[in-house]
């Protein structure tokens, strides 16, 4: 089984610095494409390739990219989605700290497709040995020529910036990033235009994630055939899956997309601890729906998870154990968004904050029957059109699926006027 992201990362948590890079095949990519390849070449590899968006939406990254404008004068930017805020994803973050080169390769190349001038990497504040990381090896690949005037003597020119954010999860919705590079408030932004003909300071700028940008240089390398002979499914490459809750081995593995959620938890993750049962998982993070036991055979692809009812997300897990309380465990993750809505529009601004207070009165033993119309109420009304972007409908799909398989420890709660399990999170 072939992990093309991760096999080169050191076992004991250490970066792959530059001169091992460069030992195991390190900018060979960059190489060629800029000696043999137009920047259309690589846009349409990409494109053949088929590589889905790896930071939630799984939109196919060489189509995003030909949306750039080619012929215009000017600035252009791209920029490497590095804030990784959803609870349960803990994916890029082993790509940042442990193969900072593979992701300033894939963004050199990605840039060169479609010919920007500027890069950028807009990093998760709390990520401080990433940040350490990145700074060394950007600096790094100015030494070697990788970056700057003239890349290795030819006529494509970029300069990266690492940009460290203020710690909020809004900031990773594309649009709300670019306004906070700007310096501005992290609100969303109207679409169209979309960021790819007017984004950064109002020039065509790509927003693609870490693990999608990691992708390209092995795309350029090897082709898109083999790209699509990695996975299990029609998805190419391999993916970045991530398991947490009460497992056994709770961690990140790069396996063929595709994979089953059975497989993942058994044979990956090392099964439920002792004690515990499994009831049911976010496949995809925090912002996905609930799927339980029956949907254990589901293959971990974009259309195998969309199919029983939920999203791929970012693939990272969540899972909630039979002693876990899954009205406290939706409590838990509502105060979150609650707390991260930017309040830009009324129904997230108020609604989350009113879910969240719904939720908690159950959990108090003070809820009433008509709360899980309610609540019913607010995944409707919060749901996607209904809002300024993906982040209240994405805090909606834990809750309206919990409803939907976990009705009864709803309907107990209310019964019993309190919560019904010893230890409930909250
Ligand atoms: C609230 C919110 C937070 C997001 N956070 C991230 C993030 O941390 N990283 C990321 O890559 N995408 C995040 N996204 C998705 C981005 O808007 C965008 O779709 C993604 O960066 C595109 O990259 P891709 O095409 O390579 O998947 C978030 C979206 C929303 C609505
Ligand atoms: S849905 Fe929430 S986070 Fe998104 S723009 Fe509206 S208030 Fe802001």
């Amino acid at each position: 089984m072939e992990r093309p992201l991760t096999q080169h990362i050191p076992d004991n948590g250490a970066a792959l610095h530059l001169r091992e890079y460069e030992a195991v095949g390190g900018y060979s990519a960059l190489r060629k494409a800029l000696r043999d390849m137009e920047p259309a070449q690589v846009s349409t590899l990409v494109k053949e390739a088929n590589l889905k968006g790896r930071g939630g939406a799984g939109f196919a990254t060489g189509m995003k990219w030909s949306f750039v404008p080619m012929n215009v004068p000017g600035p252009k930017y791209l920029i490497a989605n590095a804030d990784e805020m959803e609870p349960g994803t803990f994916k890029d973050r082993w790509l940042l700290e442990g193969n900072p080169h593979q992701l300033l390769e894939g963004m050199i190349l990605a840039s060169y497709a479609i010919q920007a001038t500027d890069a950028f990497v807009f990093l998760r504040w709390a990520y401080k040995d990433a940040a350490r990381e990145m700074r060394r090896a950007i600096a790094d690949a100015y030494t070697a020529g990788y970056l700057g005037k003239n890349i290795l003597g030819s006529a494509f020119s970029l300069e990266m910036q690492l940009h460290t954010g203020v710690g909020r999860y809004m900031c990773g919705e594309e649009t709300a990033l670019l306004n906070s590079l700007e310096g501005k408030r992290a609100t969303p932004r109207a679409k169209p235009p979309f960021p790819q003909v007017s984004g950064l300071f109002g020039k065509p700028t790509i927003v693609n994630n870490v693990e999608t940008l990691s992708w390209i240089s092995h795309i350029v390398n090897n082709g898109e055939a083999w790209f699509k002979s990695l996975s299990y499914t029609a998805d190419g490459g391999t993916k970045i899956y991530g398991v947490s809750g009460r497992v056994n081995k709770p961690g990140a593995w790069e396996l063929p997309m595709g994979i089953t959620m059975r497989e993942l938890l058994e044979e990956h993750a090392g099964g439920m601890r002792n004690g515990y049962r499994f009831r049911g998982a976010l496949p995809g993070g925090a912002s996905t729906d609930f799927l339980t036991d029956a949907h254990l055979d589901v293959k971990m692809d974009f259309a195998g998870v969309a199919a029983a009812g939920s999203r791929l997300g970012t693939g990272t897990m969540v899972v909630l154990d039979d002693r876990t309380c899954p009205v406290g465990f939706v409590h838990n993750l509502e105060h979150f968004f609650a707390q991260e809505s930017c309040g830009f529009c009324t129904p997230c601004r108020e609604g989350l904050p009113w879910t969240e207070k719904i939720l908690w009165s159950l959990e108090n033993g003070t809820g009433e029957p008509s709360d899980l119309e309610l609540l019913e109420r607010h995944a409707r009304l919060l749901g996607p059109g209904n809002t300024f972007c993906a982040l209240a409908p994405g805090a909606m799909e834990p809750l309206q699926s919990a409803l939907k398989y976990f009705r009864e420890d709803f309907e107990q709660h209310i019964k019993e006027k309190k919560c019904p399990y010893a230890h409930h999170q909250h």
